[in-house]
């Protein structure tokens, strides 16, 4: 049967029958918030390539939390940025740091919120890379006692979700042992499985103070060229333990959130990350798209392909588009 029987456009007649056989639906519960946390109190300090976004001090980040909160949002994921850095990154595991004091901050005024800790040193380290350095290379096997340590000092401030996002081999299974043997065997592990060596993180280590002081990232991170890998990846890190999975950036990996959600069954979260932000506001900012249709289409899409569970800088707002479009 073809035309004049079949006319798609039939289903496409009305508002009422298009959201009624919408294959993807957005919903806030599935939106995490990226929160950056500085020392200090009443600190609201922008981030020139992140419009709309702060570091933010302890008292700011509950304040945002409950605004996150009522929107619906599902969780937030906190980024630290500590007074001091040292070649080991030892701020990643001080409990009075800046993201243990934010989750303890937002589980008294944001209880609805998944408390989500970023598990990195880059942001704690002198130099910026993700672990100690052995000559020009992190360390990879020394780097996994020092981000399980981190993960403890999370889990034991009632982190939800630690998310570890610096890509040394092994290191799923090192904070699952850890965790347990610290009584800590019910926090969830949310492994950036498949995280590539990117360009749009750019305003992210502006607002995370955590460019590398030389090199760069290709030794640990996927290789932008790479699909396959992503799964091996994935494979691995659920060998390891890991509760959810990531892929990172997620608009221009697509094919890979695709196929990762066709090959595995825990939940796929995929992180809309800060250039692909950046891209949109600058387009907007100039008049050249529609900034709330862009939004929601990105969000779509990354959703379409296949992803659980999005980290983005727009879920406070995406929240209320998506309630009111649907
Ligand atoms: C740190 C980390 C990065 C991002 C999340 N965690 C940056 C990097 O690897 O250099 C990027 C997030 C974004 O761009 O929004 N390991
Ligand atoms: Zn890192």
């Amino acid at each position: 049967m073809t035309f004049p029987i079949v006319r798609p456009r039939r289903l496409r007649a009305t508002r009422a029958i298009r959201r009624m056989v919408a294959e993807t639906r957005l919903h806030p519960s599935r939106f995490v918030l990226p929160v950056f946390v500085v020392g200090g109190e009443a600190v609201r300090k922008p981030i020139r390539s992140m419009p709309g976004h702060y570091q933010l001090s302890v008292d700011q980040v509950a304040l945002l939390a409950k605004e996150a909160e009522s929107a619906g949002v599902g969780g937030v994921i906190f980024f630290g940025i500590p007074d001091e850095k040292d070649e080991m990154g030892s701020g990643a595991w001080d409990p009075a740091g800046p993201v243990p004091r934010a989750i303890e901050a937002v589980a008294t005024a944001a209880p609805g919120l998944v408390r989500w800790a970023d598990v990195c040193l880059c942001e704690y380290t002198s130099h910026g890379h993700c672990g100690p350095l052995s000559g020009d290379v992190v360390d990879n096997d020394g780097a996994l006692p020092l981000l399980s340590q981190a993960a403890v000092a999370y889990a034991r401030a009632g982190a939800d979700v630690v998310a570890p996002s610096d890509m040394m081999d092994g290191r799923v299974l090192a904070i699952r042992t850890t965790l347990d043997e610290a009584g800590h065997p019910d926090t969830v592990i949310c492994s950036y499985s498949a995280k590539y060596a990117s360009a749009y993180y750019g305003p992210f280590r502006d607002a995370a103070e955590s460019t590398p002081a030389f090199g760069d990232r290709r030794s640990h991170q996927m290789d932008p060229s790479n699909a396959r890998e992503a799964l091996r990846e994935v494979r691995l890190d659920i060998d390891e333990g890991a509760d959810m999975v990531m892929v990172k950036p997620a608009g221009p990996y697509l094919d890979v959130i695709k196929a990762v959600s066709q090959m595995s069954d825990v939940p796929l979260v995929a992180y809309q990350v800060s250039g692909e932000m950046a891209m949109i506001e600058a387009a907007a900012a100039n008049g050249w798209v529609d900034r709330e249709k862009v939004i929601v289409e990105s969000l779509t899409g990354i959703a379409r392909a296949g992803a659980d569970i999005t980290l983005t800088y727009f879920a406070v707002e995406a929240a209320g588009l998506v309630e009111a479009g649907s």
